[in-house]
């Protein structure tokens, strides 16, 4: 039996990988909007594990597998044997010998490794505390579509160093941007996450120092699933982080902005900007489909 390929961070791709993968994301969209078939997966199953809520990435997966002429069974982690404490390496085993993908959102990222340690098929990280790498995905395919090569740009994170803020920095390694952190104090993401990518991440504190020049902002909630009770703490913290359009108007002026959403409006981003005629905010949401359907035939072609 060959290995089998994972996705648990960007860093299990090449930067030749991800470029196609992007490349093919972009050609599976023109046939989806075209009507034209691509059913490249007859037959093949995916598992969806769930222990966390999802709008988007839960309906790209299902819908993608569908397209892609295979299907996809939900699976809340509290509705089955594993939210009753069955060890995850046998769970991988079994549900790894009935499918043919799996797919994981889960709190600890441990887990996610756990069970592609014991998988006899792909795993793909559809979020945990630490990454969040398919949504880097839809993220750089929509950069692609709208401007091109991401090589030597300048991208700033506004906001909590959280697991967003994480696959950024490993993407700017990966791909050559140069990321920007603007958050306070207490929020930085992980210091062995952040060492790393080198020079090509630096934390600056002044939002408004941070922003200047950058073609491309990007943002996320303050409060993430499993941080919900302190909330109001990280707000009062994170508050001079919001995306705005003084904000906006500081980045270079063709900059684009993102919002892997949910968002909480009025908080880490405003209203306008969600809701402005040129927000790509939408068109990045819906390239998780098309990026993701493109990862599912990289990882069971490879
Ligand atoms: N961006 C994202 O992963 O959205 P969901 O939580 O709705 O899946
Ligand atoms: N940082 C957010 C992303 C949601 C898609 C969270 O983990 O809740």
């Amino acid at each position: 039996m060959t290995t089998p390929r994972h996705f648990l961070t960007l860093n299990d791709l090449s930067r030749d990988e991800v470029l196609s993968v992007l490349t093919r994301a972009s050609e599976l969209k023109r046939l989806h909007r075209e009507g034209k078939p691509h059913a490249s997966l007859p037959g093949k199953v995916m598992a969806m594990i769930f222990s966390k809520a999802s709008t988007r990435t839960r309906v790209s997966f299902e819908a993608g597998m569908t397209q892609l002429g295979g299907s996809a069974m939900f699976l809340s982690s509290g509705d089955t044997q594993m939210g009753r404490g069955e060890p995850i390496g046998d769970t991988a085993k079994v549900i790894s010998s009935m499918v043919d993908i799996v797919m994981i959102r889960t709190f600890a990222h441990r887990d996610v490794e756990r069970f592609a340690a014991d998988s006899k098929v792909p795993v793909i990280n559809a979020l945990t505390d630490e990454y969040h790498p398919c949504q880097l995905l839809a993220d750089m395919q929509t950069w692609l579509e709208h401007r091109g090569d991401m090589r030597g740009k300048t991208v700033c994170w506004l906001g909590d160093g959280n697991n967003m803020c994480h696959s950024y920095i490993n993407a700017a390694k990966l791909l050559g941007f140069h990321l920007k952190i603007a958050c306070p104090a207490g929020f930085e993401p992980s210091a062995e996450i952040l060492a790393f990518a080198g020079d090509s991440v630096t934390i600056e504190a002044d939002p408004k120092l941070a922003v200047a020049g950058a073609h491309l902002l990007v943002t996320d909630v303050w409060a993430s699933m499993g941080q919900e009770t302190e909330a109001e703490v990280r707000k009062a913290a994170l508050e001079p982080y919001q995306l705005n359009r003084d904000l906006l108007s500081l980045a270079d002026s063709d900059a684009l902005y993102f919002h892997c959403l949910p968002a909480h409006r009025e908080e880490e981003i405003t209203t306008d900007l969600m809701d402005d005629p040129n927000s790509i905010i939408w068109d990045e949401a819906e390239n998780r489909l098309h990026a993701q359907k493109a990862l599912i035939e990289f990882l069971l072609q490879s």
